[in-house]
């Protein structure tokens, strides 16, 4: 495919760094019936961290082409020594980018095109993007697929099977861990909304921390349709289980962690013993190990900060609480 000229090439090797961020430019491309054609081997740059990146590579690595194409992921390792040295991987990771056989780059729907060019069964969109006008609505619709880009990457990853190696027997577990941390989550949501304590907010801020970054490392290991389906009951249990012992008082909300914390500690040692002498679950174990470390830490905070043994009252919500959280394990493995 003959390429443009660098200088009317706003996607060129000479200008991709100072370009790729620029609207203007970039609408100002021109797509030509001679960028249609085939130019010989081309490198496709994708970002090989995104889940909707690696999903389209995949569908174009399985056709057949007119001249090789190399598929190259940006997202990780040296970039290839070809790109010109003031190109980032943050310029790349930005935009879809192609690297023609001439070293010259294009980006966005420009890229697309010469990709879809080299491959017989898309050319006709190439020519359909090299008619008067249709480039630079392909750019305007490729801006707004950007826009949506980070929604779209967090769905597709939710729907991912899971990296580290999760033993069939561990997802109805993981489902129940997913629920707890969800509901430990919402309790600390619970205790922020209704106490004005400064040391009680102090603890809930830091432990909400803690369960979130509890539920991110959990996620990854339960696609989307293994997670379970009351997650919304399970969000508002678990305020109503901080709102409630917030509006009784300081000793209320840290006697209800050191509970809940106490179920959850040995909910999670029942999973680390099934996973011992299974070193392909290793990484796995490890994750609840580290998860279970800081559920005593809160645990044993919470039991200091509550001082006094519980009186009557304290001791059968904490019962309760504690009954509570096994039933809803119980209920989490299943559905
Ligand atoms: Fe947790
Ligand atoms: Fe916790």
């Amino acid at each position: 495919m003959p390429v443009m000229p660098a200088a009317l090439d706003p996607f060129s090797a000479s200008t991709a760094a100072s370009t790729a961020a620029s609207p203007s430019a970039a609408n100002a491309a021109v797509v030509t019936p001679a960028d249609c054609r085939d130019a010989g081997a081309l490198t496709v740059l994708y970002d090989g961290a995104c889940p909707l990146c690696r999903r389209e590579m995949a569908v174009y690595r399985d056709l057949p082409s007119a001249d090789p194409i190399h598929f190259v992921d940006i997202s990780r390792g040296a970039l290839p020594s070809t790109l010109p040295a003031a190109v980032s991987r943050d310029d790349l990771l930005r935009r879809f980018h192609v690297q023609r056989a001439d070293g010259s780059l294009a980006s966005g729907a420009r890229g697309f095109i010469a990709l879809w060019a080299a491959l017989p069964g898309w050319r006709w969109l190439a020519r359909l993007g090299a008619l008067p006008g249709v480039a630079p609505l392909m750019e305007a619709a490729y801006r707004g697929f950007l826009r949506v880009r980070p929604t779209m990457q967090r769905m597709a990853a939710a729907f991912e099977p899971s990296t580290l190696h999760v033993p069939d027997f561990m997802v109805a577990e993981l489902r129940s861990d997913h629920a707890g941390e969800t509901g430990a989550v919402w309790i600390y949501r619970g205790v922020l909304a209704f106490t004005r304590d400064a040391g009680v907010r102090d603890f809930a801020h830091r432990h909400l921390a803690t369960e979130t970054e509890h539920l991110r490392l959990i996620s990854p290991l339960l696609p989307w349709p293994q997670r379970s389906r009351l997650l919304l009951p399970w969000r508002i249990a678990g305020f109503m289980t901080g709102a409630l012992p917030a509006l009784a008082g300081p000793r209320a909300v840290y006697g209800t962690i050191a509970a809940v914390e106490t179920f959850v500690d040995t909910h999670y040692q029942q999973q680390i013993d099934r996973l011992c002498g299974l070193p392909e679950a290793e990484a796995v174990r490890a994750l609840l190990v580290q998860c279970q470390a800081d559920e005593c830490h809160h645990r044993d905070e919470a039991t200091a900060l509550r001082g006094a043994p519980p009186g009557p009252l304290l001791r059968a919500w904490c019962v309760l609480v504690g009954a509570g959280s096994a039933a809803a394990v119980v209920v989490a493995r299943r559905v």
